[in-house]
């Protein structure tokens, strides 16, 4: 396994008007399970063709360990991709397919079966090496294409959206077989995925990229509850954040935040960080679970629409005009139409400069 270090990467598309990535530094430890997450276009499947050599570089260098790889061939560069279509050969077996490479490398016949079968073992497909990829589903058809990537034994697994063509319920089991097979082989990944959910259940460390420059990295729980940018915010967490511009007015024993109609007094031992924007316009983020319907309400929210999702009742509000949603307990007798009182767990909320969309 080996440490994966961009520096300064930039790339800019011949005929394209802006550069599609800038001056990225990107530093991933041995072993390290990192998910490259944004929106489509940010420039995440560029960063990793650029690792797998299958993108020249307009800018910077990449290292593997302690070689610079970036002017090296694909295949110099041990690292092993898995691709969104997998990418699979139509007329050959399971088996072939998983050797292909290490056959063409010249290995060792004992050797090439020997990682086949321990491969096919670990993936359990080891009873499917003789067929042929259209005779596969889509979640084994995945396994091979993993198994692939397996047996080349890379210092370096690389991933694009492997999950995206699976449906919902085999998505979440073979997010779970990755995570399992990470922790068993403990091989440096890069994971490229515009689904956060994939990228909170997998990651080591999440990187979110936005325009081709990384917004913020950290672990899952760091982003989730302390998110750098208003687009961060946004972005992780599903429901996704509430974001409401609220005045922040100074009284004598304390501060309040108010958000169109509604004002709600912060007590002067929680007023923290607010205190220090007296005065001024900031922007809120409430996660849908920090909307509570317990002890003293803040204001009562019109109930636009109820969804009950098992453990959770998800409700629809609007509040100073925006459209909010809060996660309740599913057991709360609250109808469509009807009010709700609610209040706000003003310890957990995230602000937001409004200009900048940075954190306060
Ligand atoms: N070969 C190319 N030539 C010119 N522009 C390209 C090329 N490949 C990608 N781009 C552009 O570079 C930007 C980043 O593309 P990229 O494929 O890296 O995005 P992505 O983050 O992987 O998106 P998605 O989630 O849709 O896969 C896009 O604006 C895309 O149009
Ligand atoms: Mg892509």
């Amino acid at each position: 396994m080996a440490d994966v270090s961009l520096k300064k990467v930039g790339k800019t598309y011949e005929n394209a008007s802006a550069n599609t990535i800038e001056e990225l530094n990107l530093d991933i430890r041995s072993g390290e399970f990192v998910v490259l997450v944004g929106p489509s276009g940010c420039g995440k499947s560029t960063t990793l063709r650029m690792i797998a050599g299958l993108e020249e570089l307009s800018d910077g260098q990449i290292w593997i360990g302690d070689r610079r790889v970036d002017e090296l061939e694909p295949r110099e560069r041990d690292i092993a991709m898995v691709f969104q279509n997998y990418a699979l050969y139509p007329h050959m077996t399971v088996a072939q397919n998983m050797s292909f490479g290490l056959r063409l490398s010249g290995m060792d016949k004992a050797e090439i079966r020997r990682r086949v079968e321990e491969a096919a073992k670990v993936l359990d497909i080891s009873a499917l090496l003789e067929r042929r990829p259209k005779q596969l589903s889509g979640g084994q058809r995945q396994r091979v294409a993993m198994g692939r990537a397996m047996v080349r034994d890379p210092a370096v697994f690389l991933f694009d959206e492997p999950l995206s063509n699976l449906d919902a319920k085999l998505r979440g089991q073979m997010r779970a077989e990755i995570r399992r097979l990470h922790k068993r082989l403990k091989a440096t990944t890069i994971y490229v995925t515009h689904d956060q959910v994939e990228a909170m259940t997998l990651a080591d460390r999440v990187v979110v990229l936005n325009k081709g420059k990384i917004e913020q990295q950290g672990t899952p729980e760091e982003l989730y509850e302390r998110p750098a940018t208003r687009f961060v915010a946004g972005f992780i967490g599903s429901p996704t954040m509430n974001l409401l511009a609220a005045d922040v007015v100074a009284e004598s024993e304390s501060v309040s935040l108010k958000i169109g109609e509604v004002s709600i007094t912060v007590p002067a031992e929680r007023a923290g960080a607010l205190a220090a924007h007296a005065g001024s316009t900031i922007e809120i983020g409430v996660r849908p679970e920090h909307f509570l319907a317990d002890g003293a309400a803040d204001f009562s929210a019109a109930v636009d629409m109820s969804e009950l999702l098992g453990p959770t009742k998800l409700i629809h509000f609007t509040l100073a005009g925006v459209t909010c949603s809060a996660m309740l307990p599913p057991e709360l007798a609250v109808r469509e139409g009807e009010r709700q009182s609610l209040r706000i767990a003003l310890d957990r909320i995230s602000i937001f400069d409004p200009q900048t969309g940075n954190a306060l």
